[in-house]
């Protein structure tokens, strides 16, 4: 299937037909066995940055590499960054809706924002695929970042999270996943991108479970066991599913989810983990605000009752080339994003610019 350039096949977004958008990274992939999530802070010293974008220029090869030991298990890497990274390691252009993640508090619920520069997202259906692509991501990093998370996840029974409520299900699936993720016509310099929100929750497993399991479908929404939407009559407004249902103009913006439940017995440590990539970051930050302040405010996700965020992050995904333009050494010249900032003082307006300047190697 075609649509604007893009080729989708069995859901994934595979190639660019040569005249529309860039080529998107692995952003729209079928739900894997495994993950790892993987954030990293670029170090202040020597040629660090320019590791980063040499990595960056290279990594659709290492993924080739790593993923050719078992084609089946369709490794894919999806590469992220923050604000603070996009300005160290590009810039000066910025996507419109780049910024820091923006914390919420309200009464007893918090969404911190957390340390970061570059998020891998690492999918595969093994583990061990998983793991091997990630210890070659921090050996090609050296000393150029610190991991600062590394969260290993799991798909545990039927696509449920540790609430053991089916996680997953209403995400929208072939165009309407790329129309719901891909940046178009509205931030043409970054076409073929996307943004992606990130946050640890830790579950307190014991009040959960102390709940009955109508109560339990009250909050979410959904039947436990057949995964059934509530009707509307008795979904109450709070429900988790109604919070995250975001309307404009009469249509629902979607986002796309890949959650997967991490954690670790011995400890008590029972999470999800919490990833959404969207076309305009405003919609998640929404849901978000739903979530924790309330819509009205005050009709809040019951989730957070037994639920903390720990962590909190958001990170443009640039499209393939842009990515792989950032390692070159005279990367081509594209516009800036309408409205963006900072032209430098010779005019160039690159990706890649920055390699050179003082203090950066
Ligand atoms: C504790 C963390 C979370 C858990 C355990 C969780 C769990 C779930 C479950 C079980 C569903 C119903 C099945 C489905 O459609 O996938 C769901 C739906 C959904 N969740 Fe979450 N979620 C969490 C956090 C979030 C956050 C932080 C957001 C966005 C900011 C979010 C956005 C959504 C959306 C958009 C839906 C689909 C709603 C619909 O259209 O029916 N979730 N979630």
């Amino acid at each position: 299937m075609r649509r604007r350039g893009l080729v989708i096949e069995d859901g994934r977004v595979t190639a660019d037909s040569g005249a529309g958008e860039p080529e998107p990274q692995a952003v729209i992939v079928p739900l894997t066995s495994a993950a790892i999530f993987l954030i990293v802070v670029v170090s202040q010293a020597g040629a660090s940055a320019d590791t980063v974008r040499g990595l960056c220029a290279d990594l659709a090869g290492l993924v080739r590499a790593v993923g050719f030991r078992d084609p089946d298990a369709h490794l894919t890497c999806v590469t992220g960054f923050s604000a603070a990274g996009w300005n160290r390691l590009a810039g000066p252009g910025t996507p419109a809706g780049l910024h820091p993640f923006r914390e919420i508090s309200a009464g007893p619920r918090r969404a911190p924002a957390t340390a970061g520069d570059v998020l891998f997202h690492i999918r595969a259906e093994r583990m061990d695929m998983c793991f091997e692509l990630a210890s070659q991501i921090m050996t090609r990093l050296g000393g150029a970042a610190t991991a600062v998370e590394e969260v290993h996840g799991f798909r545990y029974f039927d696509d449920r999270d540790l609430l053991g409520f089916v996680d997953g299900t209403e995400n929208p699936v072939g165009p309407a996943a790329a129309r719901a993720t891909l940046i178009g016509a509205e931030d043409p310099a970054f076409a073929g991108g996307s943004y992606v929100i990130v946050q640890q929750y830790l579950h307190d497993l014991a009040a959960w479970n102390a709940l009955p399991a109508e109560e339990q479908e009250r909050i979410v929404g959904r039947t436990k066991l057949s995964d059934i939407e509530l009707a509307d009559d008795v979904k109450p407004s709070f429900a988790h599913n109604a919070l995250t249902e975001i309307i404009v103009d009469g249509e629902q913006i979607q986002i796309l989810r890949d959650n997967m439940p991490f954690g670790s017995a011995g400890d008590g440590r029972y999470g999800t983990y919490f990833i959404g990539y969207a076309r305009s970051p405003a919609t998640i930050e929404q849901m978000l605000q739903n979530m924790f302040v309330g819509s009205p405010e005050g009709n809040y996700d019951r989730l957070l009752d037994v639920s903390s965020a720990v962590t909190g992050n958001l990170f443009f995904v640039p499209s393939v080339p842009l990515l792989e333009g950032l390692g070159e050494a005279t990367p081509a010249p594209r516009p800036a994003a309408p409205g963006a900032a900072g032209r430098r003082p010779d005019g160039s307006l690159n990706i890649g610019s920055l390699k050179g300047a003082p203090g950066d190697g």
